[in-house]
């Protein structure tokens, strides 16, 4: 039987960290036994927000499919492309601008939070069509799933729109693709806030292990506990989240209880942690720096891939075409 086909990309931001492991990556490599899946580095994306600072995306898309391989995307089984070498994305995104409402893409809500959040007046057509763009990337391969953050589902919503729209007017070439949730733990950075680069607070995926040890050292506990006798509360402390990831329920209970009744001190807690989280990435980095050793198989890679990649694309387009009578 055909295995149902999934398709997910990030746009090229490079070096990945913990956040995207746990947030997405675990996922992907996951779903790789279930589906058939297209994973790709979305450079045009990146655009719509870095065109004034484009030298950054190329280097940035081989640092993010190096840690990509390095967690275990499998190239074998996963189409892993980028983005702007598949040119029918650009032509079903014209096409799908035909027949989109303004209206649609304007009630889009990261249309205007990324503004009013960064304080970036962002006014180009480009990213007023950001998602309209991400629409003809997920239905250019008939994809029955996506799988995304929260964040993105308004994207799907809309991706979906679309596909019915075009379908009503042309025919029926495109399925509903669905959002893929999954349930994703907590990763806090090291200061307590979110992990995300631009914070400053994040553990790479190849962070050598006397960086991820300096780090956990001095993360973020429960303020609350300022000395050693003082009991803590672990459920408002981002170093507990991290346990709730690494370890076995016997940690979990022990950290837990030796917190609250202040039997343990942060650094032993810490101390626990620390060898779990350098253990689980030990291969990871291994791999990333084999990776970075032999650039020449990124590229064999991501040739093969914009290959499988660009032959479905244009099956779908001689569809479209064919539907739209042009
Ligand atoms: N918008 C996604 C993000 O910001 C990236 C993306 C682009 C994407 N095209 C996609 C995700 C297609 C899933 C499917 O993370
Ligand atoms: Fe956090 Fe552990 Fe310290 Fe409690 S003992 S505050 S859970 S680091």
């Amino acid at each position: 039987m055909a295995k149902k086909r999934i398709l997910s990309g990030n746009r090229p931001t490079g070096r990945l960290h913990l956040g995207h492991l746990h947030g997405a990556l675990a996922n992907w490599v996951k779903l790789q036994d279930e589906y058939d899946c297209f994973y790709f580095a979305a450079d045009w994306h990146a655009l719509t927000t870095e065109f004034e600072r484009t030298e950054i995306i190329q280097p940035s898309i081989r640092e993010m499919v190096m840690d990509w391989l390095a967690v275990g995307l499998d190239p074998e089984r996963s189409v892993i492309f980028v983005q702007s070498a598949i040119k029918e994305h650009a032509e079903l995104y014209l096409l799908f601008a035909m027949v989109t409402p303004l209206g649609w893409l304007e009630r889009v809500p990261s249309y205007k939070e990324y503004q009013l959040q960064t304080g970036r007046e962002l006014s180009t057509y480009g990213f007023l069509g950001y998602p309209l763009l991400q629409a003809a990337d997920i239905l250019i391969y008939r994809a029955h799933g996506v799988p995304v953050g929260e964040d993105q589902v308004p994207h799907i919503e809309l991706c979906r729109e679309i596909a019915r729209r075009f379908n009503s007017f042309f025919g029926e070439v495109f399925p509903g693709p669905k959002a893929l949730l999954t349930r994703v733990p907590k990763v806090p950075g090291t200061d307590g806030r979110k992990m995300s680069k631009s914070y400053g607070n994040a553990i790479e995926l190849c962070e050598a292990p006397d960086s991820i040890t300096r780090k956990l050292k001095t993360m973020m506990t429960d303020p609350a506990r300022k000395r050693r006798n003082d009991p803590g509360n672990p459920e408002v402390c981002p170093v507990y989240d991290l346990h709730k990831i690494y370890s076995n329920p016997e940690v979990l209970q022990w950290s837990a209880h030796g917190c609250r009744s202040a039997e343990i001190g942060c650094l032993d807690c810490k101390g626990a942690l620390i060898p779990l989280v350098i253990q689980s990435l030990a291969p990871v980095r291994e791999k990333r720096i084999y990776f970075s050793e032999h650039p020449r198989e990124i590229d064999e890679i991501l040739e093969d891939g914009n290959r499988r990649a660009r032959a479905f694309a244009q099956e779908t387009m001689a569809l479209v075409r064919q539907a739209m009578k042009i």
